[in-house]
């Protein structure tokens, strides 16, 4: 596995690449890698010549109040984690590197971001946008493979490409989860042990919900409320959001058709986790 630090030497070694007609899978993270990676990892193996793999902890996608230094980091163990699934190479930027200087130009995105952690958290998506942009620039990949656990970053990222005619396939996958159902995530591992415990309800609140539908309940406001009193009656943490939206499209409905998504998001001590369901009825 090869290991670079700047964007110059990653740039000219992927334009090497591409001139030999190599085809590159790349896994954009920040680091402290889990099972989900892992499975977005094996994926980009699978259906590539070449593996890449970025670990930046991104300043500009997090608020003034939240989580960046308390964000868990560790790439000594990355390291072994990216070499055991035969990652080729290992693109981990400095913050000094990424933005030598406060950003002249960044990436604004104007829809689907006023619901959800969108809503929760203003600024998020034009700061995943914009280090999606630059690092799409230096890799040059021919597909990108996102969990859907971030649904919303997955449909913002869907119309980044679009938009911006980026020759890159967006892969999709499924969220990977613990034995007890929670959605693997970085930021599990800063949830007090009582927390640890309650988090598995939040899966299980939206499975609950499923049921209900499957049992013939259309009405929107009926689920989120089902799915707030559970996880009121089950957690200690407090409650962010719980919202349905069609998607990909996130757009307001009041009956359920279609294919929609059951989004929420839950506030631990030292610990913000989403979750999601998309269900197609
Ligand atoms: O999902 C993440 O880990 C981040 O939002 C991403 C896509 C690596 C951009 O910083």
């Amino acid at each position: 596995m090869k290991v670079f630090t700047t964007i110059h030497d990653m740039q000219t070694e992927m334009i090497k690449l591409k001139k030999y007609g190599k085809t590159i899978g790349f896994v954009p993270t920040m680091g402290y890698l889990h099972d989900g990676h892992m499975s977005l990892l094996k994926k980009a193996r699978q259906e590539n010549d070449l593996v890449v793999l970025s670990i930046f902890v991104n300043p500009l996608q997090f608020g003034p109040t939240e989580d960046f230094s308390a964000y868990p980091r560790n790439l000594d163990r990355d390291k072994e984690i990216a070499l055991n699934e035969r990652v080729d190479y290992l693109f981990c930027p400095s913050s000094v590197e990424m933005y030598p200087r406060q950003p002249s130009v960044k990436v604004v995105v104007q829809e689907r971001i006023d619901v959800m952690c969108g809503k929760s958290r203003p600024g998020h998506f034009d700061g995943v946008a914009t280090v999606l942009t630059k690092l799409f620039h230096i890799v040059k990949p021919n597909r990108v493979y996102f969990g859907l656990k971030d649904a919303q970053q997955v449909a913002v990222v869907d119309w980044l490409i679009k938009d911006f005619h980026f020759p890159i396939e967006l892969i999709p996958c499924e969220t990977v989860r613990e034995e007890d159902g929670l959605a693997k995530s970085s930021r599990n591992t800063n949830l007090l042990e009582q927390e640890r415990g309650e988090a598995r309800h939040l899966y299980k609140s939206l499975l609950s919900a499923k049921e209900m539908i499957d049992d013939g309940e259309r009405d929107r406001e009926t689920v989120i409320q089902f799915i707030t009193n559970y996880l009121l009656n089950n957690t200690s943490g407090s409650i962010d959001y719980v919202e349905i939206y069609s998607y990909p499209e996130l757009k307001e409905m009041t009956m359920l058709t279609g294919t929609f998504i059951i989004a929420l998001a839950v506030k631990f001590s030292h610990a913000r986790l989403i979750d999601n369901i998309i269900i197609t009825i």
